[in-house]
């Protein structure tokens, strides 16, 4: 995946094997995994697997998560973008999930909001992506703050149905960004 969007501050990017550093500081953060389940990572070697599975998304999905990182040090912060969700979660599937996750120690800064809106208008106007949807823990509030910055309209809450088996059944929120006419 031959991507670079550049913003004023980050730079975006496929996600490497040589994240997993800074990738696993952030998802051992139990404050990270409040609304993702409660279950921080304790395990780099988890961390190798999804970034090898994000990557073998590109490959197969052609799209997956980007890493972001600081245009003046270079340093991963986190990940941003698109993910094709191949199981049916509130009825949909095939569709196309929009998300992101930050450390901890950048956020508070605008970055997340950055990342996500130069990612989502590159995979609008350059990819071709028309309808995008996007879940939240409901009481995730920053999240929640954050797409509906990006323009995401809240449609409704349900006991989430999907693949990940932390989140079962618990209340979920569904947000929709259809295509811009
Ligand atoms: C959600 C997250 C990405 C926000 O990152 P961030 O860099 O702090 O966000 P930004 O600084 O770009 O802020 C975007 C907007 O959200 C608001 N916001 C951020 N955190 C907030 C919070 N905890 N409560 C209320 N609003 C919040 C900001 O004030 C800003 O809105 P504004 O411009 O109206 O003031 C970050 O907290 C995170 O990674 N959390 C853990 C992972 C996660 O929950 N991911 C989402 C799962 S669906």
């Amino acid at each position: 995946m031959n991507i670079h969007i550049e913003t004023p501050r980050l730079i975006i990017r496929e996600l490497l094997p040589e994240d997993a550093t800074e990738m696993f500081e952030m998802d051992s953060d139990p404050e990270v995994h409040k609304y993702l389940g409660n279950k921080p990572l304790t395990d780099i070697e988890e961390v190798h697997k999804v970034i090898a599975f994000v990557r073998q998304q590109y490959t197969d999905n052609g799209i997956g998560r980007w890493a972001v990182t600081l245009k003046d040090t270079g340093e991963f912060i986190g990940w941003t973008g698109f993910k094709r969700f191949t199981e049916t979660v509130n009825n949909h599937i095939n569709h196309l999930d929009f998300g992101y996750r930050h450390a901890r120690k950048f956020w508070g800064q605008g970055y997340a909001y950055e990342a996500a809106k130069a990612s989502l208008d590159y995979g609008i106007d350059t990819l071709n992506f028309k309808d995008i949807y996007a879940m939240t823990d409901v009481d995730n509030l920053g999240s929640r703050r954050l797409l509906e910055k990006l323009g995401f309209e809240y449609k409704k809450t349900f006991a989430y149905d999907g693949p990940s088996a932390e989140f079962n059944g618990l209340p979920v929120t569904w947000y929709e960004l259809m295509e811009r006419k």
